[in-house]
């Protein structure tokens, strides 16, 4: 089935109030290749500037609690992120995953708090560079799949992302065959939890994508577009990657 390609950006905890003006260029890309979907999420404490002063961009969050409210010092929930104007939210990062101790369990619950209050959900997984060594890497991700997934959900509010820790901010990327071989069981794996809804989730692929290796990577097939840490942070550096999901 056809799957609208999506880039997003994350960008993590960098940019300040003057680093919104790299998201006009991104804008302007955005709607000149309006068969891509293009999102950008930035900093809780930006989303509500980002979306007023680019109200043609898509804004999200990258974290959010699985609970609406509540004693949880520090943490931004859902209806939050919704409030500012975000329309979607990454869960389950690695590097959320490796500082934060969150489980599958956790990321299951952010992603239906997500999806409580109308954001798409982002879940992301990814094996470290052990496990693929141990050649473990199909069943770790699959294993995630299994375990952060809400069985309720539907293609038009959950995004998977595959993100191999060892690519992300390294430069080093799988090679195509492998990048098949998870998408591949990364959708096999999402048609037992949520039966044929699987077909429509799009599968972006993270870890060190450019405007050099976006072309390759995303005519893979089952890369539905692209998670982009570094490379989302400037204009010049992330509207490439648009272009070449336009084709
Ligand atoms: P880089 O693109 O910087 O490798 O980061 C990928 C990532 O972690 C996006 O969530």
């Amino acid at each position: 089935m056809a799957r609208r390609k999506l880039i997003a950006g994350n960008w993590k905890m960098n940019g300040h109030l003057d680093h919104l003006r790299e998201l006009h260029g991104i804008e302007k890309a955005a709607k000149s290749h309006a068969d891509v979907d293009v999102a950008i999420c930035p900093p809780a404490t930006l989303i509500a500037p980002a979306v007023q002063r680019t109200p043609g961009l898509t804004i999200g969050g990258q974290d959010c609690h699985e609970e609406d409210r509540g004693a949880h010092t520090g943490c931004v929930a859902a209806p939050m992120l919704a409030e500012a104007g975000a329309k979607c939210v990454i869960v389950g990062h690695s590097e959320r995953r490796a500082d934060q101790g969150e489980s599958d369990a956790d990321v299951q619950g952010k992603a239906l708090a997500a999806h409580r209050h109308g954001l798409q959900a982002i879940i992301c997984v990814g094996e470290t560079e052990e496990q693929r060594d141990a050649g473990e890497a199909e069943a770790v991700v699959t294993a995630q799949i299994a375990g952060s997934v809400p069985p309720e959900a539907t293609a038009d509010w959950l995004v998977i992302a595959y993100e191999p820790v060892w690519a992300i901010g390294t430069g080093r990327i799988p090679t195509i065959d492998d990048v098949a071989a998870i998408h591949a069981a990364i959708r096999a794996k999402l048609g037992d939890i949520i039966g044929g809804e699987a077909d429509g989730v799009r599968i972006l692929y993270g870890g060190s994508m450019n405007g050099d290796n976006a072309s390759d990577l995303l005519a893979v097939d089952n890369v539905d577009g692209g998670l982009v840490g570094g490379a989302s942070l400037s204009a010049d550096k992330f509207v490439p990657i648009i272009e070449a999901a336009a084709g």
